[in-house]
């Protein structure tokens, strides 16, 4: 057993106040706009259910081994993701902070947007705002798309007003802390989402014609399996669906108390959100169904691209509805603000006390200039090129930004901490692991060399095809040299001092 650590008679870290409060606040980061608009979308475009064998591929060999290291070294430790990887290894602590940095200024930038884009679409479907083209309303009247990337164009005011909203509710959420705040907003959030995604699903099956969506949804196209693409989509949904990668679960462990069962909350974390995302899948494919029937067009017709998905395509689906349709509208819409907030909250939760770890500065002024800040920094999304630049951020920091840090993970956490040493106080913490060393293998080989191979097969298609047609000049700022800056922050953010009261448990080696 490690000596108390100063830290902790200084501060005392806040902790969760049940084992169910803290694993409704882990489903409510893990399930969020991904497991919706994201997950369906996926299965979509890449052979309906063929893609749900490399995405339980992807769960196993990857998602639930780093859900299991993530909350073990975030227990472990009792710090969030950089003070975790300080305290393995000094020179290590950049990479807990590139995590942090890229969640919280790379996604959660967009996802905010993403998220007030959904909330401004709950007040559309009271009347329909949508009208019959859905599409030219959403792009023309809604975005005001500019012609590409670069042409930034001005604000959206409806968009910037309900960012502003967003941002204000995690703000209001976080400020009263991990029990008042996270906790207690979780305890409502997640039953409340569970009933309106039931609801939905009930409604959708029954619609004329879900039945024949369905099938596109669950009938496997295997000759998909070959296309390395499938495999990248599949592994980096993982690490998006699972938060993994972002330094939130680390954070989320570190409130837990002593003694706890890591292993088994890691299960029901990972079977629970993808399960979710799973059913919330036939209310999507359902509804599609019965648009591709009304409209008489083939299922596969009826979407063009993944936002579409949820802002154009249901809409649609919404407006063909013969009765109750605005109520319909408000709660797909509802459901996924719902969604968005529990995973945004986690985010600035994870940031927060990643700062708060280091630095000596009062928790509330750190959760109000987290939140202005991610407020000032989501704003460029609410301009006329925002969804391009969604796009792009979302591509490379998925793609690249957590991958990478899932291979760093393992090698910090595996080889220089030693995954053997982790199971070990997973073990006496109450942990009960089944075949243990299989999860040291995974850890140490499988997991990296899995993703290393994707990574090199990935960024090889990237430097060989612009993504999605985007002048390359667009992709090298906005998507490379955001997570180079991301690095450099990071750097700097390491090479600060650490507050005097944790300074010697990094130093000291009472965890080695
Ligand atoms: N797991 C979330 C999702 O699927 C991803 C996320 C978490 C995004 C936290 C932002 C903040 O939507």
């Amino acid at each position: 057993m490690s000596k108390p650590q100063l830290s902790e008679s200084h501060h005392p870290r806040p902790q969760w106040k049940s084992r169910m409060g803290f694993i409704l606040a882990a489903i409510g980061s893990a399930v969020g706009l991904g497991n919706i608009w994201r997950f369906s979308y996926l299965c979509y475009k890449n052979g309906g259910g063929a893609f749900l064998i490399p995405y339980t591929i992807a769960l196993l060999v990857v998602g639930i081994p780093l859900m299991i290291l993530e909350l073990g070294i975030g227990h472990k430790m009792r710090g969030a993701a950089p003070l975790s990887f300080a305290k393995i290894d000094r020179r290590w602590e950049w990479c807990g902070w590139w995590a942090v940095v890229c969640a919280m200024y790379g996604i959660m930038l967009y996802y905010s947007a993403v998220i007030s884009w959904c909330l401004s679409y709950v007040f559309y479907s009271f009347n329909l705002s949508w009208g019959d083209d859905p599409n030219d309303f959403f792009f023309n009247k809604f975005l005001q798309l500019s012609s590409g990337p670069l042409q930034i164009g001005d604000i959206r005011t409806p968009i910037i007003i309900a960012l502003a909203l967003v941002w204000f509710l995690c703000w209001l959420i976080v400020y009263f802390g991990v029990q008042k705040g996270v906790e207690r907003a979780n305890k409502i959030f997640m039953p409340l989402l569970f009933a309106l995604t039931l609801i939905l699903v009930i409604w959708s099956v029954n619609l004329k014609g879900a039945f024949s969506g369905i099938v596109v949804y669950l009938k496997p196209n295997f000759s998909l399996l070959s296309e390395p693409q499938i495999w990248i989509d599949a592994f980096s949904q993982i690490f998006f669906t699972l938060s993994l990668a972002f330094g939130i679960m680390i954070a989320y462990a570190s409130y837990l108390p002593r003694k706890v069962d890591i292993v088994k909350d890691a299960f029901i974390i990972c079977v629970g959100n993808c399960m979710y995302s799973f059913i919330a899948g036939f209310a999507v494919f359902g509804t599609l169904g019965y648009m591709a029937t009304t409209t008489n067009q083939p299922v596969a017709d009826v979407v063009k691209e993944s936002i579409g998905l949820a802002f154009v395509a249901y809409p649609q689906a919404i407006s063909l509805m013969p009765a109750f349709a605005k109520i319909f509208g408000v709660l797909f819409f509802t459901s996924l603000v719902i969604a968005g907030l529990s995973s945004a909250i986690s985010l600035v939760e994870a940031f927060s006390s990643a700062v708060l770890d280091k630095f000596n500065y009062p928790r509330n002024t750190v959760v109000t200039f987290v939140c202005v800040s991610g407020f000032v920094g989501s704003i460029i999304f609410t301009a006329k090129s925002g969804l391009y630049w969604v796009d792009i951020v979302d591509h490379f920091i998925t793609h690249y930004g957590l991958v990478i840090i899932g291979i760093l993970e393992c090698v910090a956490i595996g080889w220089i901490f030693k995954a053997k040493k982790l199971r070990e106080h997973m073990i006496a913490a109450g942990g009960t692991f089944l075949h243990g060393s299989l999860w040291d293998i995974c850890v140490k080989y499988v997991t990296p060399i899995i993703l290393i191979g994707l990574l090199v097969k990935d960024f090889w298609t990237e430097i060989t095809t612009a993504y999605e047609g985007y002048p390359w000049l667009a992709i090298l700022l906005i998507g490379r040299d955001w997570l180079v800056v991301a690095l450099f922050a990071a750097l700097l953010l390491s090479m600060r001092r650490w507050k005097k009261e944790v300074v010697e448990t990094i130093n000291s080696k009472n965890h080695h």
